[in-house]
């Protein structure tokens, strides 16, 4: 494959003002979106309001966020706490880092996976035989003080305003996984602590406009490796959910986040909780932002089935690993329609 050698990164900004997509973005004909056959409905997932998370109202919200664990995998949340103007900001200052120069960017430019801090295009571009339309800047963002010093410093104001953005984020992530606990039936903090010491990343993915937003992908189907995934999206539709087998548009709804459960909860949960395939679409008018957190566990935290949810008739589903192990995996594995998680069935060793 011409893209694994090349020594000069190719970022997919290059490409949006040209006519056509390059043969290595095109996916055979059996893999493309089929953009007209994606369903839009008013309400594609629950939406959520947390406005009464905290008061008498608890239990009924921890009941819809439990059901929408179940069946959808997804939900989005309104009344999340977290400020307009820190969603604000951290919005324009992730457009603004996209819009610097390319050399300015390719500074924090790397392909390894495992790196903390960088920039990157498409998914694993060293391995994968197709690419995908996207670039997307990666950062480590807890515990804070061990990463801030490697984020970009251009924009002047970068590290302040996403080390702001990314507290608020980790703040509702730990409201939601008390929730999610409580609603397994679990201690409130269960799956924090079986988070072991946690961890936190971002990605900030740009799909720049694409010419032929029917030939390839953003992300293609996949499932979110992680515990938990708080996604900020702009107002520019792009995100997909797979349910009863067909996908499904989520539209952006103002002020609001779209949450996933990951892996891990479907481990921790011995498969109560659905981590769910999703994609990301292009399109051939404008550029789309995205920025998910991922909250995680700790590379030695030990995951596996609360022992709680496993009797005899719910025997355990998935062997216990370290979260390094799957996270290794997982970028190994590549983004496929078969989620990681097979491979760390109970039975298959
Ligand atoms: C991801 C992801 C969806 C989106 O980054 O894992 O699923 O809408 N992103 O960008
Ligand atoms: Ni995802």
């Amino acid at each position: 494959m011409a893209i694994s050698s090349s020594p000069q990164p190719q970022l997919t900004d290059l490409l949006s003002r040209s006519d056509r997509v390059p043969s290595h973005y095109i996916r055979p004909i059996s893999d493309r979106p089929n953009l007209h056959d994606v369903h839009t409905l008013d309400v594609s997932i629950p939406l959520i309001d947390l406005e009464g998370l905290d008061g008498p109202d608890r239990p009924i919200i921890v009941q819809e966020i439990g059901l929408a664990c179940q069946t959808d995998g997804f939900f989005q949340v309104k009344n999340h706490g977290i400020p307009q103007h820190v969603i604000d900001d951290m919005s324009h200052i992730a457009k603004e880092f996209f819009q610097l120069p390319e050399s300015e960017k390719l500074k924090s430019y790397s392909d390894n996976p495992l790196k903390a801090t960088r920039l990157s295009t498409s998914f694993n571009i060293k391995r994968e035989k197709v690419s995908n339309w996207r670039d997307y800047l990666r950062l480590h963002c807890y515990p804070l003080e061990e990463f801030v010093d490697e984020w970009p410093t251009n924009p002047p104001s970068f590290r302040s305003i996403v080390s702001l953005y990314s507290t608020r984020a980790r703040g509702l992530a730990l409201r939601l996984l008390e929730a999610i606990s409580e609603s397994l039936g679990l201690e409130n903090d269960y799956i924090e602590k079986a988070l072991g010491k946690q961890a936190q990343h971002m990605a900030i993915n740009y799909y720049p406009r694409c010419p032929q937003p029917e030939l390839t992908y953003g992300l293609p189907g996949h499932t979110d490796p992680n515990a938990l995934t708080v996604l900020l999206q702009d107002q520019v539709s792009g995100l997909q959910v797979l349910r009863n087998g067909k996908w499904v548009a989520v539209n952006p709804i103002p002020n609001t986040f779209v949450v996933n459960i990951g892996d891990q909860i479907q481990v921790l949960s011995n498969g109560q909780y659905k981590s769910v395939l999703h994609r990301a679409v292009v399109n051939n008018n404008v550029e789309r932002i995205s920025i998910p957190t991922f909250y995680c566990p700790s590379p030695d935290a030990v995951i596996g089935p609360a022992h709680k949810l496993i009797d005899g008739q719910h025997p355990a589903i998935y062997r216990r690993f370290t979260y390094e192990e799957y996270y290794k995996r997982f970028w190994d594995h590549g983004l496929q329609t078969e989620s990681c998680l097979e491979l760390f069935r109970a039975s298959s060793g």
